[in-house]
């Protein structure tokens, strides 16, 4: 039996962080307690292709990369080797660069909904401009959302609506701390899916909605004819509608959701996959909607860095070169038939389910089981076997059968001692552990 992987570099730079950093970390699905704090490693010294070397010299398969900013595998050398070469032209000039222009013109050709583009240098900040543009475009303030959006003031007002029935916030986990309280009511969730519920929302605020954005998808289809309703509300309120395709655009299809559903926003957000690991963010859209922003303000120094341009247009160029939407499709594809084997092979109930480009684990636990308990249990279990995941999976065009075919071994036999754990009701005795903590509800599964 494999050993427990010896993380105690990571642990002791987690204390340290304790103490200098609020939160340890900069984003929340990096904090320790996200995995099987205890047996999974915090901090990373090397990356390349489908794998890490964590700092206590481990090796693992990496199926989170980087909450899918990681989309060719890690250190491309097409995308890398094009940044080092920018790096030695200049990495921010004073003037603008023409990559401005490029990019544009690449995204325009790509994404159906783009006519105009914006950049930003991540996803909340890009959502935040798509709201800016929005508000300013109707002259009006409210919006609706469906999905994660970031961390600003103007999404995480959201959260000041409380269930009156379970007393919860619309996204347990987030507390609007720190969030102005004047701007209650501004952001209003609605549930994926339900039409009605939209329709109602869209007559109660009439004249008063922006905008509604949304993640048009997560780990599954979006369900057939959802989106184009949505977009006939939209348009019947005259209401801007904004995909948030920040984790969905790139891996299912280049082109975004959108382009398999065959709806068109009004504008799309964009970041994560889109440059491989560099910072990098786009808000892309109509004619109509984008170009009133001329006379808003928004603009910041770093926006025009050639860093995040050059990775872009390599990373959207080398997604087509490389024929990605095909084989990224085919690893999901070997990935959730191995997840499914290993299951039926460890007699436990579920399956490995959703899109190619996310799929995903569900059990079929016993009622009473707590299911961070047993979702410790397998990330801990994977990680002992050099395996880092959550209970779903990102592919990047780096994985191998090699990568798939360890993945499943490891999952098989992580598998059969939740089965074991499940049925000797002994499942705290098998946690080296701490039971991680789930990190705040999605919108969209
Ligand atoms: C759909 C969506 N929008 C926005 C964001 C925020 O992006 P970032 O973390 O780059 O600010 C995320 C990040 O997970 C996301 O999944």
């Amino acid at each position: 039996m494999a050993h427990y992987p010896d993380v105690s570099r990571s642990r002791e730079l987690y204390n340290r962080a304790g103490d200098l950093i609020p939160g340890w970390t900069q984003l929340i699905s990096r904090r320790a307690d996200q995995f099987a704090n205890g047996v999974s490693p915090i901090y990373a010294q090397r990356a390349a292709g489908s794998r890490f070397i964590d700092v206590d010299e481990n090796e693992y398969i990496d199926w989170v990369n980087a909450v899918g900013a990681i989309i060719l595998g890690h250190a491309d050398e097409v995308v890398d080797g094009a940044v080092k070469e920018q790096i030695d032209r200049g990495s921010l000039y004073t003037l603008n660069s023409p990559l401005e222009i490029e990019l544009a013109e690449e995204l325009c050709n790509t994404i159906p909904s783009a006519q105009m583009v914006r950049y930003t240098k991540g996803g909340g900040e890009a959502c935040s401009v798509a709201a800016r543009i929005a508000r300013g475009t109707t002259g009006r303030d409210k919006i609706l959302i469906c999905g994660y959006h970031g961390w600003h003031d103007w999404y995480q007002a959201a959260n000041f609506g409380v269930d009156p029935e379970s007393g919860e916030y619309p996204f347990a986990g987030i507390e609007p701390i720190g969030v102005p309280k004047a701007l209650a009511g501004t952001v209003i969730p609605f549930t994926y899916g339900d039409l009605a519920l939209l329709e109602t929302l869209l007559t109660e605020h009439a004249g008063e909605i922006a905008a509604i954005m949304m993640e048009p998808a997560r780990s599954e289809l979006p369900p057939t004819g959802y989106l184009e309703g949505v977009k006939a509300l939209a348009e019947a309120h005259q209401v801007i509608l904004i995909f948030d395709e920040v984790s969905c655009g790139w891996r299912q299809a280049i082109g975004g959701i959108q382009s398999i559903a065959g709806v068109i926003p009004d504008m799309t957000v964009l970041a994560k996959a889109m440059s491989n690991g560099y910072p990098m963010g786009a808000v892309v859209g109509s004619q109509a909607v984008m170009e009133p922003a001329a006379r808003m303000f928004i603009s910041s120094s770093y926006w025009s860095d050639n860093i995040g341009l050059v990775a872009s247009l390599t990373t959207i160029r080398e997604l087509k070169r490389r024929d990605s939407e095909r084989r990224l499709a085919g690893i999901g594809e070997k990935l959730r038939a191995g997840i499914n084997s290993a299951l039926a092979s460890a007699g436990l109930a579920g399956r490995c389910a959703g899109i190619s480009a996310n799929p995903y684990v569900a059990l079929d636990l016993p009622n009473g089981v707590d299911s961070r308990k047993v979702s410790t249990l397998f990330i801990q279990e994977m990680a002992r076997r050099g395996v880092h995941t959550y209970m779903s999976f990102k592919a990047t065009l780096a994985h191998s059968d090699a990568d798939i075919a360890q993945t499943t071994a490891a999952a098989s036999e992580a598998f059969t001692i939740i089965k074991a754990g499940l049925e000797q009701e002994n499942l705290d005795s098998l946690l080296v552990a701490d039971v991680r903590k789930e990190p705040f509800r999605r919108q969209v599964r």
